[in-house]
């Protein structure tokens, strides 16, 4: 093996993809995943790969500092791709401290073995910490996020992520440690957690159920194939310059509603049911505290200086999700039994 890498989070929603690619693009790479197997982590998302020589699963937790140590120790990795985190907006208002310790301790004893691992050679060694655009906050109708704009993020959610990009650029200051980081803008696609708007919609109609829109629906994200975010994450791992950060967005805005409307005419072709059905299961509901208005990327940076821009049009891109989830509803009848209905029902009732 020419490399040995862990990936955190490998069982989630975008590590499952990145860990996907780089199992079966770099044979000669032994690829760890460490997922504590969250409700949010699901080994069915890597049935394809799990018997590849080159794969290895450990269950552990990244806020246990002696588990993570003793894997440093056990393989000695030449590199990271952290992407373990609690990641669900609205589950970081409920309870903040689940993220404050995942994403800001479980990144610190991340870095902290990588230091005492890689501290007498430093050579080839990378630390990849993969983060979101909402740290930087919200914008107003016009303007994007460079990678100078300043960090301001307002939820527990986004302040937990812009605290631990704190932490791994003050590791690279202090200690040398190699380091690069991502921003990237909402991703949606296959094996997508149905707490996020576009799975959690496209099941609703499925089940004709209400689609919960948040306050007035005029809020603005910016798209992205998870396939092109997994592409981004190769090439920058590959490619980007030590201790440099990189914004990844899909040129790609909607407004909440119009996205909304857009599912649902889809989901009525795909579905065969009378054009307008769907449309008449959006409710508007009660707002999220704090909601930021406005995400989008300026990607120019990656896109200029690595080569990368997304590969997959938004059309395409949602009618292969769509696919994707009619085709496989034991996927989502799995991940929607037991706790799931619990959640539901606190966050939607
Ligand atoms: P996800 O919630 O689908 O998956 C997170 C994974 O991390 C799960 O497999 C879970 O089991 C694992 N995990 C959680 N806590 C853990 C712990 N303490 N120890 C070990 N494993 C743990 O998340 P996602 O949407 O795939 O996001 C992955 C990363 O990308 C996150 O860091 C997130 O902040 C970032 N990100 C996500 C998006 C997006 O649109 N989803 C956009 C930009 C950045
Ligand atoms: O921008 C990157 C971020 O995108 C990632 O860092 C996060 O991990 C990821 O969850 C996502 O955050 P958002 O909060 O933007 O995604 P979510 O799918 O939760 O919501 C998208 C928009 O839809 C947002 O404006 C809130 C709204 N929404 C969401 C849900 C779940 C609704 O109107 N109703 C809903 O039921």
């Amino acid at each position: 093996m020419s490399k040995t890498l862990l990936i955190t989070g490998g069982a989630g929603f975008i590590g499952s993809h990145v860990a996907r690619l780089f199992v079966t693009k770099y044979p000669d790479y032994k690829i760890v995943n460490l997922d504590a197997l969250t409700y949010a982590g699901n080994l069915e998302n890597l049935k394809d790969i799990e018997q590849l020589p080159n794969y290895t699963f450990v269950k552990a937790d990244i806020t246990d500092a002696s588990a993570v140590t003793a894997l440093f120790e056990q393989y000695r990795f030449d590199g990271v791709i952290h992407l373990a985190a609690e990641s669900h907006v609205d589950r970081s208002i409920t309870d903040p401290n689940a993220f404050l310790q995942t994403n800001i301790m479980g990144t610190a004893n991340l870095l902290n073995a990588a230091r005492s691992v890689w501290k007498d050679d430093i050579g080839g060694k990378r630390f990849y910490h993969v983060s979101t655009d909402e740290v930087y906050g919200s914008l107003g109708e016009t303007g994007y996020f460079t990678e100078a704009t300043p960090y301001d993020p307002q939820s527990p959610y986004s302040a937990s992520k812009a605290s631990s990009d704190h932490i791994v650029r003050a590791y690279g200051n202090t200690y040398k440690l190699p380091f690069v980081i991502t921003n990237c803008s909402n991703n949606y696609g296959p094996n997508q957690f149905p707490e996020k708007l576009l799975p959690l919609f496209i099941n609703n109609i499925r089940h004709h159920k209400p689609l919960p829109v948040y306050g007035d629906g005029k809020y603005t994200r910016d798209w992205l194939y998870v396939i092109d975010h997994a592409r981004a994450i190769d090439i920058v791992y590959h490619e980007g310059k030590n201790a440099e950060t990189y914004n990844i967005g899909g040129f790609n805005e909607w407004q909440n509603i119009a996205l909304v409307k857009l599912l649902c005419h889809k989901m009525d072709e795909k579905l065969g049911r009378e054009a307008g059905t769907s449309e008449q299961l959006i409710t508007y509901v009660k707002d999220r505290p704090g909601h930021d208005k406005r995400y989008a990327i300026d990607a120019n940076k990656i896109k200029n200086e690595l080569g990368w821009s997304p590969s997959v049009t938004f059309e395409e891109g949602l009618g292969l999700t769509i696919d994707w989830y009619l085709a496989n509803q034991e996927w989502l009848d799995h991940v929607t039994s037991g706790d799931y209905q619990k959640y539901y029902e606190q966050q939607y009732t």
